[in-house]
């Protein structure tokens, strides 16, 4: 079924496809000099010292927890309510994760007193998801982490350019993760991002993000290299030319894409604050954020979510539940994690479309579509028929 208002919308034209067809004339398409463009452009935006693309967000925090030391025997703190990549990185490398709560249906993030209930010897750093683009609570997190002498890493796949208290997401903890799967904010398929402040931590994930090798192929070809030692065990997690020739054009659009959802969440949280049983989380955030995408809650606990979700279907508007939380997944079951309140709101959250196009009239419609799905209307809003 081909939705009426979708989920989310590709802000592609032709600049992307230009910039594509640009790169693969040039002759080189791999990893080269449209890489080390988009990382120097990061470097400039995210007003952090180090950026080395890679292949995928997945790729990113793997090599997060790499750089970080973790391994064999450690234990690694993170949410539940999350994509299962922000927990496979910790076992890629033989540790375990251990999953916090969050801290409720107003604030969907990892909640640092229930990190600090889960510290244990063992404990060698915490993955900090920031929901929605929306930072964690991270004074409080870097605190703890001083406190134990913990790494901290931070998932910012749904954050770029959000800040918190004027630092940019990712650049607050050790390092960081990006994303650029299709229906990220930079979107190029697939690719993504590690940054970091530290040198050692960069000049590690650079090395590991290509076997391990000395020098690439682009540094050979253009003779600053002629040959290459492997020094490390490395991965082939590297980003192509292609593609960061489109998020280099991604980027550019992006601090203007941001402005526009702004302005639809506005206008969402205006709407929504008169439709009884739903919460918006973060609804008191005044900060810049990326607005990826904008989660509700349902506070009436009786009701269905999925029956709502199937009604809002039926009016052609997309919808998604942002997580299936990772310790109810069948390959975490037996990890024994006990979260209340991750259980409650995944079980009662709903996204609602979000992207720069959305219309005033658009968001009313969604918003009408809610209420009736919810309330039959308590709102009693406006003269809308919705069949
Ligand atoms: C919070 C979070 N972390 C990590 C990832 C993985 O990103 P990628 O698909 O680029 O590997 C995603 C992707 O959806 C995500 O939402």
């Amino acid at each position: 079924m081909a939705y009426k208002i979708p989920l989310f919308n590709l802000n592609f034209d032709e600049k992307e496809a230009n910039a594509a067809a640009e790169t693969i004339k040039s002759g080189w398409i791999s990893t080269g000099p449209k890489c080390a463009e988009l990382e120097e452009m990061f470097i400039r935006m995210f007003n952090v010292k180090y950026a080395v693309s890679v292949s995928n967000c997945t790729d990113s925090l793997h090599l997060c927890c790499l750089v970080c030391g973790i391994g064999p025997g450690d234990e690694v703190i993170c949410p539940s309510l999350t994509f299962a990549a922000s927990a496979n990185c910790i076992r890629y490398v033989g540790a375990t994760p251990v999953f916090a709560d969050i801290v409720g249906p107003e604030h969907i993030n990892i909640d640092p007193l229930d990190i600090e209930r889960k510290i244990t010897p063992k404990t060698k750093a915490i993955v900090v998801v920031h929901m929605a683009g929306f930072p964690a609570k991270m004074d409080a997190i870097m605190a703890i982490a001083k406190k134990y002498n913990l790494k901290v890493i931070e998932d910012a796949c749904h954050g770029p350019l959000s800040e918190y208290k004027g630092k940019k997401l990712g650049t607050i903890g050790d390092c960081a993760a990006f994303s650029f799967f299709s229906n990220k904010n930079i979107s190029t398929g697939e690719g993504g991002m590690f940054i970091t402040n530290n040198q050692q931590l960069a000049d590690r994930a650079r090395l590991l993000r290509s076997h391990g090798m000395t020098t690439m192929s682009y540094q050979r070809a253009s003779g600053h290299a002629t040959s290459y030692d492997i020094v490390e065990l490395g991965y082939n997690f590297r980003l192509d030319d292609i593609r960061a020739s489109i998020a280099i054009e991604q980027l550019n659009k992006l601090p203007g894409d941001l402005e526009k959802r702004a302005q639809v969440r506005k206008k969402y949280i205006e709407l929504l604050s008169e439709v009884a049983n739903v919460t918006v989380p973060f609804a008191d955030n005044n900060e810049f954020v990326s607005n990826y995408i904008m989660p509700i809650v349902v506070t009436k606990s009786d009701i269905k979510r999925d029956d709502i979700r199937n009604k809002i279907h039926e009016a052609g508007i997309q919808t998604s539940v942002h997580y299936p939380p990772i310790h109810r997944f069948s390959i975490y079951k037996n990890y024994g994690a006990v979260l209340p309140v991750t259980d409650y709101v995944s079980d009662h959250e709903i996204t609602l479309p979000m992207y720069a196009k959305l219309s005033n009239e658009d968001i009313e419609f969604i918003v009408n579509v809610v209420d009736k799905a919810v309330n039959e209307y308590t709102a009693v809003r406006r003269n809308f028929t919705i069949k």
